[in-house]
């Protein structure tokens, strides 16, 4: 099953939309594997990032990342990298149609509230420098069957 690295940024927890954004992953019909708050430090920031490394806004975005805690989770589905970053919206808010996470509760690209692994192999990197294997856990749901066909 594919999974998917999911962030839920430091406005997302400031502004208490953490159950919102779970619920409408869980709603959809995506299965949680992990999740954790977490600080996340410079480095780990510089590593998560570091496509962004030349780009003028980076300096700001690992100022925000870093600025207080975040939501880390790993959710599963077939095509999970796809359906995560459909639910979140576009990477600008404002650009973002509404029933999306970042159309319905932001207006600036720097406060975009979520973060989804943009490709399967960006996910399996995430993955595995936001959590352990351990903090990872495979289990049935009994409802599967009338999710997916
Ligand atoms: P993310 O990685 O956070 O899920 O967002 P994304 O894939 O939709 O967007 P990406 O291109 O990876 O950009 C990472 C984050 O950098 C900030 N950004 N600011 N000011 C700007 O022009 C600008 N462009 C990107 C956003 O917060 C974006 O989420
Ligand atoms: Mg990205």
């Amino acid at each position: 099953m594919e999974q998917t690295l999911v962030l839920v940024k430091p406005d997302g927890v400031q502004r208490g939309l953490v159950g919102e954004i779970i619920a409408r992953l869980e709603r959809r019909g995506l299965k949680l594997a992990g999740l954790k708050l977490m600080q996340v430090d410079e480095a780990l920031a510089r590593q998560h990032y570091a496509e962004h490394v030349e780009r003028s806004f980076f300096p700001g975005l690992l100022q925000f990342i870093t600025a207080s805690p975040v939501v880390a989770m790993v959710w599963e589905a077939n095509n999970a990298v796809a359906l995560v970053r459909q639910t979140l919206g576009e990477t600008n808010p404002a650009n973002s149609p509404a029933g999306t996470i970042r159309g319905d509760f932001g207006i600036d690209i720097g406060r975009n509230l979520t973060h989804g692994s943009d490709s399967p192999e960006s996910a399996e990197r995430e993955v595995n420098l936001f959590f352990r294997p351990e903090e990872i856990i495979s289990y049935d749901r009994s409802l599967d069957a009338w999710i997916t066909e």
